[in-house]
């Protein structure tokens, strides 16, 4: 069954963790996503499009009921309620014109707050039921994408997740991002979603695994990117195996579009399966010697594996020529074109890390989540020449550059 999408706005953050802490209790319910004033909290809506937002009335930067106005024009399928201290009636007054459906009364219980979801969501639905579409069973070609490097640091988590991000914002496809750094995953923080279960815990069902299952095991990022978070403990990694992570593979191919895939630096039994199964493998290195010396041996085992060339696609991170090392000299040591370049900027990739907030949704303006938007276009541009059975090979080795 379909869980409704809750969206906290709340300036307090102490609210909005006791908020989930309340919401917890409900399998129905997941919370795709948080905001602590009015202006994040249209951004988010309008990106995650949720079932319901929960949103408080006075913040800074942008109050709750500008917000609610905002949104109940600009995403007339979500449904606000608000919650006020007893006794605010003049502003519950204005936040019901503005577009609220519902309101609660500060402070609540979790029942009150459970109850007051729930019905306001039957309700919506059932409004809604006259006009919903039959929906047809489509049949899924998905691709597979791994972000991988020999080395570690050189931004495999950064750009595998706003790839996926990207590419969930440039197709509104289903996008599925999995951790498979199995030890020191750190994905679900970079993206800021609450962790419920992880991949450990998925593998404990792997003999009943399907898509309804796995649906149960994925969190949502408010992009709408799904996420299948890494191991809270590093010692859990050693439970999982190439089969589990074939199995996972498969059973997300049924019903995403795209796969995007993070590892860990390391030709792993699970990061090889990744690596056989996907139909591109970002391949990550940065310009200094220590790294090209490890990337050329990667490059060295994945020939003798006969992945084909134009399969590996060489991505050069924080790319400069200023530290001495030419590009010409990097692909002739290598014998391998560079696929794409990532320009460093620390100030947008490291805030936007420290917030939650993928760069490609909010800094959308730098070089760097130009070059990841870029590198999106490309995978999605190849998949739909292979919709249309075209010639695949045009595509393949063509160089694309992010700045
Ligand atoms: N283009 C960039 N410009 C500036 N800083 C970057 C860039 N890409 C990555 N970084 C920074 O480099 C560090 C490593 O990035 P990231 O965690 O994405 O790498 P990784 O390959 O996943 O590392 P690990 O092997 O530890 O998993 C982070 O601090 C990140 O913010
Ligand atoms: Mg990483």
């Amino acid at each position: 069954m379909e869980k409704i999408k809750v969206v906290i706005v709340d300036d307090t953050e102490e609210t909005r963790n006791n908020i989930k802490t309340l919401l917890s209790f409900e399998k129905r319910i997941e919370v795709i996503g948080e905001a602590s004033n009015g202006e994040e909290a249209i951004f988010i809506t309008k990106e995650a499009r949720p079932h319901i937002v929960l949103m408080d009335i006075n913040m800074p930067v942008m109050d709750g009921i500008k917000a609610t106005e905002e949104i109940s024009v600009a995403v007339p399928e979500t449904t606000v309620i608000i919650m006020s201290v007893q006794g605010e009636h003049e502003y519950l007054r204005k936040a019901m014109s503005a577009g609220a459906r519902e309101f609660l009364n500060k402070p609540f219980s979790s029942d009150d707050l459970i109850r007051t979801i729930l019905k306001t969501y039957d309700l919506e639905s059932k409004r809604r039921e006259h006009s919903s579409i039959p929906k047809v069973k489509e049949e899924i070609k998905s691709k597979i994408i791994t972000v991988f490097s020999t080395k570690g640091g050189v931004g495999k988590t950064t750009i595998s997740s706003n790839l996926a991000v990207a590419i969930a914002r440039a197709t509104k496809k289903r996008v599925a991002l999995v951790d498979l750094d199995l030890q020191f995953g750190d994905t679900a923080i970079m993206l800021n979603v609450s962790v419920k279960n992880t991949i450990s815990d998925l593998i404990k069902e792997i003999s009943q695994l399907d898509g309804d299952l796995m649906e149960d095991y994925l969190v949502t990022h408010f992009s709408g990117v799904r996420v299948l978070p890494a191991p809270i403990k590093p010692e859990y990694a050693e439970y999982i195996t190439a089969s589990h992570v074939e199995k996972i593979i498969k059973t997300l191919k049924e019903s995403y579009h795209y796969i995007i895939i993070d590892t860990s630096a390391s030709f792993h039994e699970t990061v090889l399966t990744s690596l056989d199964m996907s139909d591109r493998i970002l391949f990550v290195s940065t310009l200094d010697l220590p790294t090209i010396k490890n990337i050329k041996s990667g490059l060295d085992i994945m020939e003798s594996l006969h992945y084909p060339k134009e399969k590996i696609n060489i991505v050069l991170n924080k790319a400069s020529e200023q530290f001495g090392i030419k590009y010409k000299d990097f692909e002739n040591t290598l014998k391998h074109p560079i696929w794409s370049f990532v320009p460093e900027d620390s100030q947008t990739v490291i805030t936007s890390a420290n917030k939650g907030f993928p760069f490609v949704m909010t800094r959308t303006e730098t070089k760097v989540a130009k070059a990841i938007i870029n590198i999106a276009n490309e995978v999605i541009k190849e998949k739909d020449i292979m919709d249309k059975d075209k010639d695949k090979e045009k595509s393949g080795l063509k160089k694309i550059f992010g700045f």
